[in-house]
């Protein structure tokens, strides 16, 4: 397929990066655009990114030159006549979509691929408005498409199976990771990886922890490159909260995927992170402001003596040790640092989870007792450097909770056949950017603890939000056979 002549439709954000890419694998490439002036940027913007490549060595002039010779700019859906494969990247909407297609399949010849770029409208809707839907599919990629490696290849019910075998192998040719999907909201990336926003901001929303430790925290224990506020900061909260919107409501407005209402504020209040200058945080000159420090705490130490006499305690792996003020710390698996004063008469701390042996911040929350015996003291433990987040007493403190609601969601869409486990590790990975999948996480995790943390979330909450996937109950249930 290297030989067929790609044709992309917009040459907006994601169309300009498309089209670089069908560049750099070496296809004579047509960019559409309605916009003259779009076009002409669009060119500009790909010969800088070229010279770019040039003046660091990654390409030679001519390369580049050639790249950019291969560029043929149009007003016109009918230079993408020559086109083996069209990729639409126009503006999000299903009326102009469908008739942007059936203009183009009386262009192309019949054996042409037909795809689409859309993140959040039906694929199989699109396709309805065709002739010959069995040569259309969707090609989802990432922003920027030159540095994201995954693409979701979205087949719907009309699409033979032969193109999308095709389009997933050029995909690789490209150099990308396909990942095939089925047409279900959002695909797989934009629906797993919400919990990772909507269920962080719900414990900002209850006051449970401060913004900047609940990024630390994910950040720095989980390996997370941004904290959900950070990153929603970055990515824009008007284009992140539309998704969370756009999904929820594709979905039947599940509890559990319910967008932030501060979010909304937040939108509402056009603050929307960077762009505008202030978001969770405030922003001066494209810079973070730093409000208020954090004050050293005092330490308490460890001393194994006062470990009480309690082998269901001390033999447990979730045991860290007992301070020397007789506060035994526990990491989480769900159970509350009361749950444990309940059942133990004993003061209870719970830390999260981490990947880090040592990360800048991790949760850490108190039962009643411990808190009075902590008076504002933190354990010493490991580093002096740890800091900790002393945060409400909830089931799976930060990191637990959140991972365990993104694995819910991962385990859900593999249950409805939206793509497999391993689909939906690579596309966290090569979408966003993820330091781990899902079902990698069940692995360094526990799958009985990511189950146990669910339930323990659904009872301290009343709510149905936190039900296990059934796929997660088969998953354990087939280990313990
Ligand atoms: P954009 O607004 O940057 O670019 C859209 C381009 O399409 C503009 O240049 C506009 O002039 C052109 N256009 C609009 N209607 C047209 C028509 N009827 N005929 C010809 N040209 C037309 O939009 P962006 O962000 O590149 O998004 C494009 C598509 O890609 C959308 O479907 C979006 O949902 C999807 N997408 C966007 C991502 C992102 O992060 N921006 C990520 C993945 C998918």
């Amino acid at each position: 397929m290297a030989t067929i002549t790609i044709a992309v439709i917009g040459a907006g954000t994601m169309g300009q990066g498309i089209a670089q890419l069908a560049l750099q694998a070496g296809h004579k490439t047509v960019l559409i655009d309605q916009s003259q002036e779009q076009l002409d940027k669009a060119k500009a913007s790909l010969g800088k990114l070229f010279n770019r490549f040039v003046e660091k060595g990654k390409i030679t002039a001519e390369q580049a030159d050639n790249w950019l010779n291969a560029l043929t700019l149009s007003t016109e859906f009918s230079s993408a006549q020559p086109a083996g494969l069209v990729i639409e990247a126009i503006v999000e909407r299903m009326d102009v979509k469908q008739s942007v297609f059936t203009t183009l399949e009386a262009i192309v010849d019949q054996d042409a691929l037909l795809a689409t770029n859309t993140s959040s409208l039906s694929v199989t809707e699109i396709a309805s408005a065709l002739k010959y839907p069995e040569r259309f599919l969707g090609l989802h990629f990432f922003n920027p498409p030159g540095i994201m490696p995954l693409v979701e290849v979205v087949n719907v019910l009309q699409t033979e199976e032969k193109h999308v075998a095709a389009a997933e192998q050029l995909m690789t040719d490209w150099g990308k990771k396909p990942v095939r999907c089925k047409d279900t909201p959002s695909f797989i990336v934009n629906r797993v990886a919400r919990p990772f926003y909507v269920e962080s901001f719900r414990l900002l929303e209850e006051g449970a922890i401060d913004k900047e430790s609940l990024d630390a925290c994910l950040r720095s224990g989980m390996n997370f490159r941004m904290g959900p506020c950070e990153l929603t900061d970055f990515i824009g909260h008007d284009v992140n909260y539309a998704v969370s919107q756009s999904l929820w409501e594709m979905l039947g407005y599940p509890g559990h995927l319910q967008p932030s209402f501060t979010q909304g504020e937040l939108v509402a209040a056009n603050y929307l992170g960077r762009k505008t200058g202030r978001g969770y945080y405030r922003y001066k000159d494209g810079k973070r402001v730093v409000e208020g420090e954090r004050s050293t705490p005092q330490f308490v130490n460890f001393d194994d003596s006062k470990a009480p006499d309690i082998e269901a305690i001390t033999s447990s792996d979730n045991y860290i040790g007992t301070l020397e003020n007789g506060v035994v710390v526990m990491e989480t698996d769900g159970y509350r640092a009361m749950d444990y004063q309940q059942e133990y008469q004993l003061p209870f701390a719970v830390i999260d989870i981490s990947e880090n042996q040592t990360p800048q911040t991790r949760a850490i929350a108190y039962s009643p007792k411990a808190k009075k015996l902590m008076a504002g003291a933190v354990p010493q433990y490991r580093e002096l450097t740890e800091n900790w987040a002393v945060v409400s007493d909830r089931p799976g403190l930060v990191n637990l909770r959140v991972i365990s609601l993104i694995i819910n969601e991962g385990a859900t869409a593999v249950l409805h056949g939206v793509t497999d486990e391993a689909g939906v590790d690579s596309a966290l990975k090569g979408g966003v950017n993820y330091p781990k999948g899902a079902f990698e996480w069940i692995d360094s995790i526990g799958l009985l603890r990511v189950i146990e943390t669910l339930d323990a979330l659904g009872d301290f909450y009343g709510s149905g939000r936190y039900v296990p996937s059934p796929y997660l109950i088969d998953k354990l249930e087939a280990m313990l056979a």
